[in-house]
């Protein structure tokens, strides 16, 4: 009989990229994977190190295996990603339901892995590479009815912002071949996909050095991958303000089934905590990229990441972040408080200064804020007919249909029928602040 596997997932969607790394590196090694935890020889959680909470949530997963390991004694819990990475053998005193550990570059060892902690051993890899991009793994998909699919084009970050992990987690930046990139992508439009997202921490600064001094370049690649399937609809993320130059946007605007929609994190409107944030731009140079998004991409979606209460962030500032929400008006926005993360330069040289309290009321004044605006903006598409690629049933209603729109915004109709996969015309009637609300356009 086979092994079995159980894969969760929490974090940003290069986790969620990765974990389908990881199950076809294990597949490959005659694995099968189960959708219930208690059918599993291997469990293994997907940890995010972003934001404390993030871990809290990882830990409580992975103590509440122990139900599991008390009816089946010998599964095996693995814990991957970003927390294994920053914790490393800590893990397995800290934890005491954890066999194995295993950092983001090191998923091609989870078999050897596996096998010693089988033997009872503690099994750990937590090697960061300067090289690995599994060039060679076709993603295995974890719905392979879905729609949408991810490829990733870039792994690690550069950038060092001073309150973020990621650098330490997932190492320094490298960027993946064109040719298994589009390998990845043909793949999942062979197995049904009608979307790709194309990701990585940065994926503006993506370079591929191939033989011979040849280079690509993010708009190069852009072209390719929108090139080489036509009728896919092409998402990309993250981007970084400093490095969305024209000529990706133009790159954009070339290609008809790349989706005008650009997630830009702005993280403050404050030139003062921007610096301490080591952004490497400021208010004004941010505002002008969304000029220029706006102008080269008209109808543009536009999305951010905003996070409050980052060291020394003043009254003044917080306003200053408020009124470039105002004077932005993102149709969207990912909301946080401040999180120290230990390692990172703000850990060691800024002290984390805003009280919790204070914390929580910007937070509020954001979201409440960001609310209004991200209604404004969904009213405004009352009346018109998007285009909606079905991404499955409604998750409160099976008669309806869920999907989004190029600008990346979710819509809800009475789907008659629509299957994921499918587009739709269809016509806004209403709306919320996070959806739009419509019927089918027919003929
Ligand atoms: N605390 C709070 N939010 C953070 N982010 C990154 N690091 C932190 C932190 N230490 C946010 C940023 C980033 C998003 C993925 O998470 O807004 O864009
Ligand atoms: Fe979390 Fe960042 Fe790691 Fe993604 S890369 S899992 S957001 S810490």
């Amino acid at each position: 009989m086979s092994k079995t596997f159980y894969i969760e997932t929490y974090g940003c969607q290069m986790n969620a990229a990765d974990s389908e790394v990881v199950a076809a590196i294990l597949e490959h090694e005659g694995y099968t994977r189960v959708e219930e935890k208690f059918e599993a020889d291997v469990i293994l959680v997907n940890t995010c190190s972003v934001r404390e909470n993030a871990e809290q949530r990882a830990r409580g997963r992975v103590q509440g295996f122990a139900e599991v390991k008390k009816r089946r004694p010998e599964v095996l819990v693995g814990v991957m990603g970003c927390m294994a990475e920053r914790l490393g053998e800590a893990l397995f005193e800290q934890e005491k339901n954890v066999n194995i550990v295993v950092g983001p570059d090191a998923y091609m060892k989870l078999p050897e892995l596996i096998e010693r902690a089988a033997r009872g051993e503690r099994a750990i890899n937590v090697e960061l590479s300067t090289t690995e991009t599994y060039p060679g793994i076709c993603p295995s998909r974890v719905d392979a009815t879905a729609a949408s699919g991810f490829v990733s084009i870039t792994r690690g970050c550069d950038n060092f912002c001073t309150y973020c992990i990621v650098p330490y987690t997932r190492g320094r930046e490298r960027s993946r071949p064109p040719g298994s990139v589009v390998n990845e992508v043909l793949a999942l439009r062979a197995g049904g996909c009608k979307e790709v997202t194309l990701l990585g921490q940065n994926v503006n600064s993506y370079r591929w050095r191939g033989e011979g001094g040849a280079t690509m370049d993010f708009p190069g690649l852009l072209g390719v991958v929108a090139r080489a399937a036509p009728d896919t609809r092409v998402r990309f993320a993250t981007s970084h303000p400093r490095d969305m130059s024209d000529n990706i946007l133009r790159a954009i605007a070339d290609h008809r089934n790349i989706c005008r929609h650009v997630h830009l994190p702005v993280q403050s409107g404050s030139n003062a905590v921007l610096a301490r944030m080591n952004r490497k731009y400021t208010r004004e140079a941010y505002l002008d990229r969304l000029r220029a998004i706006r102008e080269i991409l008209p109808g543009c979606g536009l999305s951010t990441d905003v996070f409050v209460g980052f060291s020394g962030e003043r009254e003044e500032d917080h306003r200053a972040t408020l009124e470039l929400l105002e004077e932005a008006r993102f149709d969207a926005a990912f909301m946080f408080k401040y999180s120290e993360r230990p390692g990172t330069v703000a850990a060691r040289k800024l002290p984390d200064d805003v009280d919790e309290e204070t914390k929580g009321r910007r937070l509020q004044e954001v979201i409440e804020l960001q609310g209004r605006l991200s209604l404004e903006s969904n009213r405004a598409e009352v009346g018109r007919v998007a285009e909606v690629l079905v991404e499955g049933p409604s998750r409160r209603n099976e008669e309806e249909a869920r999907g989004r729109t190029e600008q990346n915004k979710m819509v809800v109709f009475p789907g008659k029928g629509r299957r994921a996969g499918e587009l739709a015309r269809v016509r806004v009637k209403g709306c919320t602040a996070a959806t739009l609300l419509g019927e089918i356009e027919e003929g």
